[in-house]
């Protein structure tokens, strides 16, 4: 199931992160960042932190093991102001391939679109080829926006148009488990 993400998850979240992040950024991403800047005992606390004070959702896929999670928030591109945006998305590595980032990004969409927005977005390194690869198989598409960030990796927003589907789960107010609103 996906779940809003809770404090008691945090440990394993930040161990999801740290090696996934490790695992698709090396040689995108320097060796030192990665494995000695990045721990987890300071994700630990840099989730702790979002989790209290920052209005950004984070869900969290639970079949009894945390396999992934996601964070979404307001888009703060000023030609998309507040537009749903996926922060990110982290399925541990040893999951991967298994349709789980997929059913994530559902979830994702299907909150857009059941607070009435019809577009998405997401910012994904350039380099970056598997996340491109993905994104790309659900239906994003690069509008061509760039910029070049803290760590020196140029990053592409990538948008997604939304059709309304009756089917989705989350398009039956009472099926859905209440996540907070963006
Ligand atoms: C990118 C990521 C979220 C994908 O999650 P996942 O659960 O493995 O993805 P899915 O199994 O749902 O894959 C769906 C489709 O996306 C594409 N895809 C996924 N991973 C891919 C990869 N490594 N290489 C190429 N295509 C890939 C494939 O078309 C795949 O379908 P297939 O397995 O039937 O061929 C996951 O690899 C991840 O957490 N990566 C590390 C963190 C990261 O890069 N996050 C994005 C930052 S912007």
């Amino acid at each position: 199931m996906i779940r809003q993400m809770e404090l008691g998850d945090v440990p394993r979240v930040a161990e999801i992160q740290v090696f996934a992040w490790r695992t698709s950024d090396r040689g995108i991403i320097s060796d030192e960042y990665l494995f000695r800047d990045m721990t987890v005992v300071k994700r630990i606390d840099y989730y702790k932190n979002l989790l209290i004070n920052c209005t950004d959702e984070n869900y969290v896929f639970d079949d009894g093991i945390i396999k992934a999670f996601i964070t979404i928030s307001k888009c703060k591109d000023e030609d998309m102001p507040d537009s749903p945006q996926l922060s990110s998305i982290y399925v541990e590595p040893f999951f991967q391939r298994n349709g789980i980032g997929s059913q994530m990004i559902k979830y994702f969409e299907d909150i857009a679109l059941q607070r009435g927005f019809s577009r998405v977005c997401l910012w994904v390194m350039k380099k970056n080829d598997n996340a491109i690869s993905f994104y790309e198989k659900l239906g994003y598409a690069p509008d061509g926006t760039e910029f070049t960030g803290g760590l020196g990796t140029t990053e592409i927003r990538y948008i997604k148009m939304l059709c309304f589907n009756s089917s989705s789960p989350l398009s039956s107010p009472a099926r859905h488990n209440n996540p907070p609103r963006l």
